[in-house]
């Protein structure tokens, strides 16, 4: 791990964090990384980075709400409402300084969860980090301390600790963290707890040279939790089914609205802290994909697998020709097993399988490629000429 001119010299302290006040300056792996901004050429140093202070509103750095809304929805598809609630949650911890936003966001395996915040983390030009819940210890002996988010938010933007404060960190699988009939994490709910004063708001000051301070706030993060939460439905469905307030939820309406309300509750049945669930102030309930929504992402997603395979063969000059059913058929076929738009990247790839392999056996020789529909069951039903 590249430890920087930074990390080697600084001393990190939380002023608030009495008996552990020295915070172990292991700066760990970022998983993600930002291209720097002209005002980041900071190489390591912090100098420009203290002198500037950073206030996305007064920058107006941030694009017209709806645009992002816009660019996100070209790459994910069937969750319209959830990217509009995600991106109003963040735009409010970034634009007032007054509201913060802690985000919950719950979903099965290949929804989008992931993708929708790195689309909208680039589109933003913010600082991010994706980090994993199941690696954190509460003490940080045997896993990774939780102060460690903050570090990898902060290398991730090249030490400027002004644009780190208002940057996003997200925790996947927190759903791991709790102890419930599934998991039993005896030290994930305290690991939860100690994450808890970063999210509501610390300041970890940061000694630089002999008396340079910084006072790094971590108010104006946005915070992203991801989980699946699998058998959550079970706990909703007996609340729904046993009103508290003793009339049946028989109308439609009336139950999808209780469904939201009392989730709280029913992630605290779950598992989560009650004094984490109290700090999350946005949930958003990702959409199943139906064999509709992944034919649609097959055929106009920016992240379309097909799309890309499409556009490289262009490029070798070869016009793909096909069914527009074939998109069904892949969806019906990627449908199968319970990973969401995650699994039409290995039927897409099946089917290219031999196309791509007689192709750069004879780079020049073919202008046109005809996919059969069975294609997707037997990746030798095409022609190639
Ligand atoms: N709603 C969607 N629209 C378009 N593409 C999607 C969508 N959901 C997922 N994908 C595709 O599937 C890939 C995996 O999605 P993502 O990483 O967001 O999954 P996830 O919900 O975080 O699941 P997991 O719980 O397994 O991490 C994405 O990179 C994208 O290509
Ligand atoms: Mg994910």
């Amino acid at each position: 791990m590249a430890n920087t001119h930074f990390s080697q010299k600084r001393q990190i302290y939380n002023e608030e964090d009495t008996e552990n006040n020295v915070v172990n300056q292991n700066v760990g792996g970022a998983k993600t990384n930002k291209k720097p901004k002209e005002e980041r050429k900071l190489g390591g140093s912090l100098g420009p980075a203290l002198g500037k202070s950073f206030s996305p509103q007064e920058d107006s750095n941030l694009p017209d709400i709806k645009k992002v809304e816009n660019y996100v929805l070209q790459s994910i598809i069937g969750q319209d409402d959830q990217v509009k609630k995600i991106i109003t949650a963040v735009y409010k911890s970034m634009i007032f300084n007054t509201l913060k936003s802690n985000i919950l966001i719950i979903g099965k395996s290949g929804t989008g969860k992931t993708e929708t915040i790195k689309q909208i983390a680039k589109i933003l030009n913010v600082p991010y980090t994706i980090e994993d819940a199941t690696k954190y210890t509460k003490e940080g002996y045997v896993g990774s301390d939780p102060m460690e988010v903050i570090y990898n938010l902060i290398n991730n933007c090249r030490y400027n600790l002004a644009e780190a404060e208002h940057g996003i960190v997200v925790i996947d699988e927190i759903d791991k963290k709790v102890n419930s009939g599934v998991n039993n994490d005896v030290s994930g709910v305290e690991v939860l707890k100690s994450l808890l004063k970063i999210i509501e708001g610390t300041k970890i000051t940061f000694q630089l040279h002999h008396n340079l301070l910084y006072d790094f706030e971590t108010k104006n993060i946005t915070f992203i939790f991801l989980g699946a939460f699998a058998g959550l439905e079970k706990i909703r469905d007996k609340r729904l089914n046993t009103n508290p307030l003793g009339f049946s939820a028989d109308d439609a309406e009336e139950k999808e609205k209780l469904k939201s309300r009392y989730l709280k509750k029913d992630l605290i049945e779950y598992g989560l802290p009650e004094e984490f669930i109290g700090r999350i102030d946005t949930i958003v309930e990702m959409n199943e994909l139906s064999k509709e929504n992944l034919a649609l992402i097959l055929k106009s997603s920016r992240l379309s697998i097909f799309r890309r395979y499409q556009a490289e063969l262009r490029k070798l000059g070869i016009t793909l020709s096909y069914n527009k059913e074939l998109f069904e058929k892949i969806a019906e076929e990627s449908l199968n097993l319970d990973t969401g738009a995650r699994e039409l990247s290995n039927t897409v790839n099946y089917i290219f399988e031999n196309i791509i392999y007689e192709v750069l056996s004879n780079p020049t020789k073919y202008q046109k490629c005809i996919l059969d529909l069975d294609i997707v069951k037997d990746n030798t039903k095409y022609e190639l000429s």
